[in-house]
Order: structure tokens, then C-alpha cells, then sequence
């Protein structure tokens, strides 16, 4: 069978890994595939690179539009990223009749709904593994390997930026501002890095698991983002002496009104694997109600363990481009007659345990009145951390940290109890919160 014809939209990072990936691999490739899969047209505005990249034979061009229109290109791969063209030339090439893989977790997690109905409605494919944990085949698990199952909840660390920079932050007792400097220079972090650092990277991931999880439509805009900008060295050190890791997680669960979907640090308990992810790496567990808790792991981002990702969308699009439209898996899992109206529940009303450091006058009383207020407001105390105060002020200081971890409470309960113990003149300094998620 002729090859199936692939044209790149951007040949940066994860564009020259696919290339060199599907040619080194190209025979194993065709035996899986049961054909060939060419890349036959690249678009670059940067033609130069991009033919050093590709070589002879392929059709390199500036202009994205020519990809699009040329007949012969079955499948169109968007990795130029965001919102802005992006969406225009995805939207454009699933009118031209042609399949889409993308990587762009940005404009799935945005326009996943306007897209995936397009796509629906003309018959074509949008495949994007290579949009959550780069190379983990997350989204392959969650639609297809996991579909026995009601899923109850998912929990991952999806952003290797902020995971480097919480291992190093823990290793080397470094406060936020250095590390992330720090990763700059060594390229783990972007120039502007406000995307992974302040959460919504991950958010972007999380809203497309959640979404295929609990067919649910993508709702990046109820999703609550916080990120690891404000998380200072002390806070690491407690947690650690408490026996939890400080990780930026994404959580999305099912509760009883409706999804959870949010994304921000977590103490996890050390002995956890979850906990145990270190640097760049990316892992995310689900739990289903037959398989019980299961664990992926790798790496979420790089040239080639990006290019895995694309690769398996291209062959799994060429194995299914013939099969009629209503016998492929559906792209977010569930039939598009079939997805749920759940809500995303209101932050107020998570239920989930706190840690909770107070600055505190390290005098009489001071311990019994804090948690005489919890335990007014129904809220249960799981373990107190008390620092000497010489440990924390210098020798004679009259003031200590109060380490307070809690049990599992709704989330507008702690807020409302959270104010009254600012409100204490004995209380010195804006309470820190860390949410913590057990995992159990
Ligand atoms: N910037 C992402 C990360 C990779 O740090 O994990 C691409 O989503």
C-alpha cells in the first residue's frame, strides 16, 4: 500500500525528532502500521533549518496554508504551539478533509471543544498523545487500555519544569528565585517560564485528562491554577521532617457533585512512588474501580520521547484512516452523544486535608487557642509540629513557626477558620497553606 503522507507544521524540538525517529525506525514502523508513513511536506519559517534538518526529497516550505492544500498530504502534524495561528490552521486543515496530530496542549485544553466538534463533524482525527507527559502514553491508557473502568480519580506531576526545580529547591535547601534561575541557565526552564511555573502547563494537561477520564468537555477556565511560585524553602524542610514531598500536582477526581479538576503543590507522603519522581520526570496515577491504582512514568517532554507520542498517533491513524468514522475510539473516550454534564466543583467545596504554618508569639496559651479555633470549626488535627524558637528566630527569639497538619475538611471551612487565626494578635505573619493529598 502507498505510504500515508505526513506534513509537519514546524520543525523545531519535537518536529526534528519525529523526522529522525520515524526514519530511523522506519521499517519496524511500516510492520506495525501495515504500511509507510512519510513525511513528505514541512513547513518552517525558518527554511534554512528545516531542510538541514530534513535533507533532500522533502518539500520544504515558509507558508503553512501550501501543507494544507496539497492533496497528497493525508495527515497534518500542528507543532508550532498556542492559541493564536495554531488554532486557525488546525481548524483549516480539518475542513480540507485531513487528520490532525497535535502536541498542543494549549489549544486542546482552550478549543478542545470547537476543535473535536469539527473534526467530528467533517470525519477526520485529532490525535494528541504528545499533549500530556510527552512520552507517556497517558492518553492511550486513559482511552483505551483503562475503559473497563469507572475512573475515580488521576493525580500527576505533568510539568518537569517545576518538578526539576522542587527536587533541586529539596536537595539543596535553595529558596524558589535561585533554582529557577538556576534552570534557565541549564535550559530546563524557558526564558519566560510563567506557563509552567504559575501552573497552567499543567492545568492545560489535567483539563484534557480530566475530560477523556469522566467524558466531560474540556473547561480549562474552571480549572483552579495555582503554581510554585510563592512556595519558599522552610515549607519543603517541615513537610519533609512531617514525612511528605512537596510536588506541583494536577488532580482531577469524581466526587459526589460533581469533578474535581485543579492543579497546585501538594504535600505527598515520602513513601509514596508518586513522591519519589524526581527532576524533569513526569508520572501520573490513576485509579480506576476494577484496576485499583496504576502508575505511568517517563518523560514528559524532550525532542524524541515527544516524537514517541506523535509517531504512535501518526500509525494509529494510519492503521484507522480507512475504518469508518463511528468505529474509531472517540477523541475524548466517551461517544460525543454520550459525554456527561458533570460539574466542576467550586474549590470552596474540595474536601482534602492542609498543612498549615503559623508565625506565631512563642508564648503561653498560643498552641491552645489555635487549636481550640480548629477544633470550634469541625476541623480535625492530624499532627503539630512545634520548631524551638532558637531554631527558627536566633537564640532569645519570641517568635516560633506552629506546623499544623489537618484532616480531610471541606475547603470553605478551613478558609472561614483560616481568617479568624489571622485574625489572632498572636498570629504574625500571613498563615502558609499547602494542601495534601494522601493518595490512599
Ligand atoms: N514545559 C513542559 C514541562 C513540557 O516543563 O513539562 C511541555 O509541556
Amino acid at each position: 500500500m502507498k505510504p500515508i503522507q505526513v506534513g509537519l507544521l514546524g520543525i523545531g524540538t519535537v518536529g526534528s525528532g519525529t523526522f529522525q525517529v520515524l526514519r530511523r525506525n522506519q521499517e519496524e514502523i511500516k510492520r506495525r502500521a501495515g504500511r509507510g508513513i512519510e513525511i513528505t511536506m514541512v513547513a518552517d519559517l525558518d527554511t534554512a533549518r528545516a531542510k538541514a534538518v530534513v535533507g533532500e526529497g522533502v518539500q520544504v516550505v515558509a507558508d503553512a496554508r501550501a501543507v494544507i492544500a496539497n492533496p497528497e498530504i493525508d495527515i497534518v502534524v500542528e507543532l508550532i504551539g498556542g492559541y493564536g495561528i495554531a488554532r486557525q490552521l488546525v481548524l483549516e486543515a480539518i475542513a480540507a478533509g485531513k487528520h490532525v496530530v497535535t502536541a498542543n496542549k494549549a489549544l486542546l485544553a482552550v478549543h478542545g471543544t470547537e476543535i473535536f466538534a469539527a473534526a467530528h463533524a467533517k470525519g477526520v482525527m485529532v490525535a494528541f498523545e504528545a499533549a500530556v507527559a510527552g512520552g507517556i502514553p497517558i492518553i492511550k491508557a486513559l482511552r483505551e487500555g483503562l475503559t473497563a473502568n469507572s475512573i475515580q480519580w488521576i493525580a500527576g506531576i505533568i510539568n518537569g519544569t517545576t518538578n526539576f526545580i522542587l527536587s533541586e529547591m529539596r536537595d539543596k535547601g535553595l529558596d524558589f528565585a535561585t533554582v529557577l534561575k538556576e534552570a534557565q541557565r541549564l535550559g530546563y526552564a524557558e526564558a519566560d517560564p510563567t506557563f509552567d511555573i504559575e501552573g497552567v502547563d499543567a492545568a492545560h494537561k489535567v483539563t484534557l485528562m480530566s475530560a477523556i477520564a469522566f467524558g466531560i468537555p474540556v473547561q480549562f477556565d474552571r480549572a483552579h491554577v495555582e503554581g510554585i511560585t510563592k512556595l519558599a524553602a522552610q515549607d519543603i524542610k517541615y513537610a519533609e521532617q512531617l514525612g511528605y514531598r512537596i510536588k506541583l500536582l494536577g488532580v482531577t477526581r469524581r466526587v459526589a457533585q460533581g469533578v474535581e479538576l485543579r492543579v497546585h503543590p501538594a504535600l505527598v507522603p515520602s513513601k509514596r512512588l508518586l513522591a519519589n519522581v524526581e527532576g524533569a520526570m513526569n508520572a501520573v496515577v490513576v485509579h480506576g474501580d476494577a484496576v485499583g491504582t496504576t502508575l505511568y512514568y517517563g518523560k514528559g517532554a524532550g525532542s524524541e520521547p515527544t516524537a514517541s507520542a506523535v509517531i504512535a498517533d501518526l500509525v494509529d491513524i494510519a492503521r484507522l484512516h480507512t475504518a469508518d468514522a463511528a468505529h474509531r475510539v472517540p477523541h475524548l473516550a466517551f461517544h460525543p452523544d454520550a459525554m456527561s454534564d458533570l460539574k466542576i466543583v467550586p474549590m470552596a467545596e474540595v474536601v482534602t486535608s492542609y498543612y498549615l504554618r503559623l508565625r506565631v508569639a512563642d508564648e503561653a496559651g498560643v498552641l491552645a487557642k489555635v487549636t481550640g479555633l480548629l477544633a470550634s470549626a469541625g476541623i480535625s488535627i492530624d499532627a503539630v509540629l512545634q520548631r524551638e524558637a532558637d531554631e527558627v528566630g536566633g537564640e532569645g527569639s519570641t517568635q516560633t513557626d506552629l506546623i499544623i497538619l489537618t484532616h480531610d475538611t471541606r475547603e470553605g471551612t478551613l478558609d472561614d477558620a483560616m481568617a479568624q487565626l489571622q485574625a489572632l494578635p498572636t498570629v504574625l505573619a500571613p498563615i502558609v497553606r499547602i494542601r495534601k493529598e494522601e493518595l490512599s
